[in-house]
């Protein structure tokens, strides 16, 4: 079957309920999309479908034939980060950095949905995504940094000196949704949207 990834149709010969992250890590090549869980609950697996945030973990390949996918390695690189990928660099936003394309895909899916999300926007759209090392107060400021410097880069003053503001992240439309589950061990660090909330 084919699948359109990153802007590119490619040919893959799996059977139809292999999971998706399998065909992006395993057939394809592509490694920056993690393997947690495998079971939809910490969003290391996280991608785009047309634009929403999955599961890739948990999605059959069968069903993303015919739409538009995108991973970690869609959204930017090195010589043209992501506004998101700039400003995890410039907060040195990972610790591990297990989790950290996942978590890069459900910010910019959210930022497509919601160019200047509150505090609450942002620990809803990232419950789903789990972070071991608890990075999450510097994930929280990393996504309103990037927010405020989208919104200054579209900014424009008419001639009239009316302010015109546009969405310039195309590829996403929707936030993720997922579970959050549990921290596991006494001395993990605190987790969560409340970890979030608190920082
Ligand atoms: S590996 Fe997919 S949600 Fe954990
Ligand atoms: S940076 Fe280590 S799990 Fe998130």
């Amino acid at each position: 079957m084919k699948i359109k990834i990153n802007g590119t149709e490619r040919e893959v010969n799996v059977s139809p309920e292999t999971p998706l992250l399998w065909v992006i890590r395993e057939e394809l090549k592509m490694t920056g999309t993690k393997f947690g869980c495998g079971m939809g609950l910490c969003g290391a697996c996280t991608v785009h479908q047309n634009g929403v945030a999955i599961r890739s973990c948990i999605t059959p390949v069968s069903s993303v034939v015919g739409m538009e996918i995108t991973t970690i390695e869609g959204i930017g690189d090195e010589q043209n980060p992501h506004t998101l990928q700039q400003a995890w660099q410039d907060l040195n936003v990972p610790q591990c950095g297990y989790c950290q394309s996942g978590q890069l895909m459900s910010a910019s899916a959210l930022l497509a949905q919601n160019p200047n999300p509150s505090d609450s926007d942002i620990v809803n759209a990232m419950s789903g995504n789990i972070c071991r090392c608890g990075t999450y107060p510097r994930i929280k400021k990393a996504i309103k940094v990037a927010a405020e410097n989208l919104q200054a880069s579209v900014v424009e003053f008419s001639p009239t000196s009316q302010v015109t503001v546009q969405n310039p992240v195309q590829s996403s439309q929707a936030p993720a949704q997922g579970s959050y589950g549990p921290t596991q061990g006494p001395d993990a660090p605190a987790q969560g949207p409340d970890a979030l909330a608190q920082r």
